[in-house]
């Protein structure tokens, strides 16, 4: 079942209430732009393994980051124990083609290496250090693979996972969509998770090549080219609109929610801004700080 879409559309007090409240200076403020339809069907949202039922969705960035060395397994762990509902990771390709979590383009920061992540093989990016940058408890804990996460996740956790732009290749046959498309396959986890990405030739493959798992656009004004966020999500035939809470206005709101296309908020670890999204209805925010957020959406949402 459709559990965020159908969240968007069963939460009417929310709703209803941001939209008069907002509708005069909707009006005002719209200068021209005429509300725009929604183009082609929403693939159903993945299925919630871990659902309290508020029809809001507490997302752990990059895992449960606040406590953990973001994108590792220990990350996965605390997430999982902290009751968040999906889990966001990062995936680049290493040198030889093997997806891995990871965020930044440079192992640097987040590692004891130094260079570019392509430029390694799985081989090498296993022997690097991943948790000693964040906490000498963490010392040695790895890069982990898309596909151990995946095995760790099967039945137990719903991801969102957001394909870097740094792991496209122009050929098909050697870029990352077929690789991740193939995984989630072989899993048999399709219903359970949601992809996502900043580069819209990404979004554009993995819909090609994947239609039925759902793909969130992952707002990026210049490939947006100005366009409001429905006439994104229709160019790319996506399922749902992720943007940043400092892209995120009332207007965008509005027209999302008249077409029932599913928001998802990043990165917030503030309480405040936490009740105020959450008020305004949006389907999901990311946090690094997963049992705070889901404090927070407890306070604010009536228990079913
Ligand atoms: O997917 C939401 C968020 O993770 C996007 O930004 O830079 O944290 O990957 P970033
Ligand atoms: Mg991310």
């Amino acid at each position: 079942m459709n559990t965020i879409l159908s969240a968007a559309q069963s939460r009417p007090s929310i709703s209803i209430a941001f939209l008069l409240s907002s509708a005069l200076l909707l009006t005002s403020c719209q200068s021209g732009s005429s509300s725009v339809e929604l183009t082609h069907e929403l693939a159903p949202f993945p299925s919630l393994m871990i659902d309290n039922g508020d029809g809001f969705v507490v997302i752990a960035h990059r895992g449960a980051s606040g406590y953990a060395p973001e994108n590792t397994m220990p990350a996965m762990e605390l997430a999982y124990e902290m009751n968040a509902e999906m889990i966001e990771v990062d995936v680049m390709l290493s040198s030889d083609g093997v997806p891995v979590l990871f965020h930044d383009a440079k192992v640097d920061e987040l590692t004891d290496g130094s260079g570019n992540l392509k430029d390694f093989t799985l081989q090498e990016l296993q022997a690097l250090d991943a948790g000693s940058w964040f906490d000498e408890a963490y010392a040695g804990t790895p890069i982990p693979t898309l596909e151990e996460l995946l095995i760790w996740a099967q039945g137990k956790m719903t991801l969102n996972i957001e394909i870097k732009t740094e792991a496209y290749r122009e050929a098909l046959s050697e870029s990352v969509e077929p690789r991740v498309i193939a995984l989630v396959e072989q899993y048999d986890m399709a219903d359970q998770v949601l992809f996502s990405s900043f580069d819209y030739r990404i979004l554009a493959r993995l819909k090609e090549l994947a239609p039925s798992i759902p793909a969130a656009v992952l707002y990026e004004p210049v490939q947006s080219a100005r366009k409001g966020p429905v006439t994104v999500v229709n160019s790319l035939q996506a399922d749902g609109f992720n943007c940043s809470v400092r892209e995120y206005s009332e207007q965008w709101q509005q027209e999302l929610t008249q077409s029932s296309i599913p928001v998802l908020i990043y990165t917030v670890n503030e309480r405040e801004q936490m009740a105020e999204l959450i008020q305004r209805g949006v389907q999901g925010i990311f946090s690094d700080y997963p049992d705070v957020l889901a404090e927070v959406a407890a306070e604010e949402l009536p228990t079913p």
